[in-house]
């Protein structure tokens, strides 16, 4: 399995799915969030209205309706509060559960967005090492996804991402 780091716009990616930096009421919001339900269209957030939420760490899929991509999953990140709530841990679930559910769906490509280092203010490296930790620990496992892409919104974050792809697995 290969892992990309891009700089760009995830909503503009023609790949299996794309993974939403939700919240946990799945009904939209700034950031990566309102870039997709932008994108994709009313339908989005009429099908995320049917869902019941999701909780933090946990992942839920939906169909990309006008988007390139043919399926959103939508994980809610976690606040950063800190460091001593969980934070890492939870942010380490929605990597497993959104690769999980993409392989379920037969996904082979998957783009992710910098999960909770906008709004929810996860501090980037350390949240760029876990995206590192998890999507190579999902990799050595065989299964249909093949490609995992990072999209990097801006210069910063695309430049921690490269530094975590660049370091060695601890
Ligand atoms: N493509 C890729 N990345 C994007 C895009 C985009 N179109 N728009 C924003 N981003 C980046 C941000 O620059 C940041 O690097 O996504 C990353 C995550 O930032 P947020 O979108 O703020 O997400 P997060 O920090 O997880 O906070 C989630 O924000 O938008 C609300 O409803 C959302 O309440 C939830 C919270």
């Amino acid at each position: 399995m290969e892992w990309k780091i891009l700089r760009g716009d995830i909503t503009s990616c023609a790949v299996d799915a794309i993974v939403n930096a939700a919240n946990t009421s799945l009904l939209g919001g700034g950031g990566v969030d309102g870039a997709i339900h932008r994108a994709a269209g009313p339908e989005l957030l009429a099908c995320c209205r049917t869902l019941g939420g999701c909780a933090t760490g946990e992942a839920k899929l939906t169909p990309g309706f006008r988007l390139p991509a043919r399926y959103v999953i939508h994980t809610p990140g976690p606040i950063w509060r800190g460091g001593n709530h969980g934070e890492d841990a939870l942010l380490a679930r929605c990597y497993q559960n959104c690769l999980a559910l993409a392989a379920q769906h037969g996904c082979r490509t998957v783009a992710f967005p910098s999960i909770s280092t906008g709004v929810y203010h996860f501090p980037l490296d350390r949240a760029a090492a876990i995206a590192a930790r998890e999507i190579r620990a999902f990799g050595a496992h065989p299964g249909p996804v093949k490609t995992v892409i990072t999209v990097c919104f801006d210069d910063r974050t695309f430049a921690a991402y490269q530094r975590a792809a660049k370091t060695p697995e601890a």
